[in-house]
């Protein structure tokens, strides 16, 4: 079956982008199936730089099919702003389509967002702020807005009739600005967005198992990492969303038998923005130190991202939670020139060693990591693009990793360039398994 996913197995920002571009190359169509804005990448096309954030990847590469599930949560007027970057660059949105079942993130979700965020005080989420959560809760309370609302304006109409009033109660509940939008203009705004995207809504779930019946190669590209997984992840230092692979069935409508390989996106190290535990971070200097040599900052929001060394306990967890079939290792070059690299095997806490990843945050918070030192490399000077060319010990570090996982690395990263990447399975489509 020509399916092929994409997950993150950190806390997001495992360079997912990169991979998703390498293996879109032979697929028909790039499907997003969680998330919103909140995730984001840069994609450097020529001349041209493009910062996506709702746009599936796919949608820079002519003759595919660059598919926003129904799990998504879309920001139309961010959207629009995406969408100018191509069409000012001369492309055109032909290949988009939208799910009429993904929801819409209004401008009273991220106000909520904000205010939510403050009222919680020091138990805050340390969200994007792009009304990521809000937009989720009004799906689960079943009074959010779809993007097939956008072909029916009689509905945009009565919905806001009541929810705009709901929503300001609320904000003035939490001390929030009220949202200063009015159902007329509500409704004007769901007109602009009809006639910028409006042709693109169709049933994507059909959409989707249609090409596979048909053979076609479909790329399933997670958002965020199974960290932030609102079942899994480090509760409630999460996302809103099912960032494993389970995530792909319930937020794009295919079948569990639907998904052939699961890339595991793994950085050689491990970050995190945001609050929440984090066994394995560096603090002070060593921090600093790995943020600064892996450009560790947010697409999004520009924070600085939290760093710190390898937590296989987390490697191990993910592939279980999402069938991880192959690692995708990058930016292993970050790690060039340590004389030792540590790698977090276990946790001990409260004077017990656990392989497992725990639900308790309050567990998290006393663990400390067990470490195995492995030795460093100095550079990858003599790299010619192949496997055998890489370091000594960057070898041995990959293969500790599959050791001690139980999976095998597929693709290695070792730098933002197409060239720096080492394909070592090298069978991702059926026609290339010929
Ligand atoms: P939200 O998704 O904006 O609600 O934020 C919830 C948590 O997920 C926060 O800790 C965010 O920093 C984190 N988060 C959301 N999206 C991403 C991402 O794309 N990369 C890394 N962290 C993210």
């Amino acid at each position: 079956m020509p399916t092929l996913a994409i997950i993150g197995a950190q806390w997001g920002d495992e360079g997912k982008g990169k991979i998703t571009d390498y293996l879109a190359e032979n697929a028909d169509a790039v499907v997003r199936f969680q998330g919103g804005n909140n995730a984001g990448h840069t994609i450097i096309i020529g001349e041209n730089t493009f910062k996506l954030h709702t746009l599936p990847s796919g949608i820079l590469r002519k003759g595919k099919l660059a598919i926003i599930g129904n799990g998504v949560v879309i920001n139309m007027a961010d959207m629009t702003e995406e969408a100018k970057q191509l069409t000012d660059a001369g492309m055109t949105l032909d290949c988009l389509r939208i799910s009429d079942r993904a929801h819409v993130i209004m401008n009273y979700h991220k106000k909520l967002d904000g205010a939510e965020e403050s009222r919680r005080g020091k138990v805050a989420v340390g969200t994007t702020k792009k009304g990521i959560g809000p937009a989720y809760q009004d799906k689960i309370a079943r009074c959010g807005f779809r993007a097939g609302d956008l072909l029916e304006s009689d509905l945009i109409k009565e919905k806001a009739g009541v929810l705009l009033p709901m929503k300001n109660e609320l904000l003035d509940m939490y001390g929030g600005e009220r949202c200063g939008c009015t159902v007329d203009k509500m409704c004007g705004m769901f007109e602009t967005w009809n006639e910028s995207f409006g042709r693109y809504i169709c049933d994507t779930s059909v959409l989707i198992n249609d090409m596979i019946d048909e053979g076609k190669n479909i790329l399933f590209e997670g958002a965020q990492g199974s960290m932030l997984d609102v079942d899994h992840g480090t509760y409630p230092y999460v996302t809103s969303s099912s960032t494993v692979g389970g995530g792909i069935c319930s937020g794009s409508g295919i079948a569990p038998n639907r998904i052939k390989e699961v890339v595991g996106c793994l950085k050689a190290y491990t970050t995190r923005v945001g609050e929440g535990p984090f066994v394995t971070e560096l603090f002070g200097e060593e921090g600093a130190y790995l943020q600064d040599k892996g450009g560790e900052f947010g697409t999004t929001t520009g924070r600085g991202r939290r760093c710190g060394w390898l937590d296989l306990v987390v490697a191990r967890y993910s592939a279980r939670l999402s069938g991880i079939t192959h690692w995708a290792i990058t930016k292993l070059d970050v790690l060039n020139g340590y004389e030792e690299i540590k790698v977090c095997v276990a946790y001990e806490i409260d004077g017990e060693i656990l392989k497992h990843f725990p639900a308790s945050i309050r567990k998290l918070e006393r663990a400390k990591p067990v470490y195995e030192t492995l030795k460093g490399w100095k550079d990858m000077a003599d790299y010619d693009g192949s496997y055998r060319s890489l370091p000594l010990e960057a070898k041995e570090y990959l293969r500790f990793i599959e050791e001690s996982t139980g999976v095998p690395v597929g693709i290695i990263s070792i730098g933002p360039e197409r060239s720096q990447t080492v394909d070592v399975y090298k069978k991702w489509w059926p026609a290339q398994e010929q």
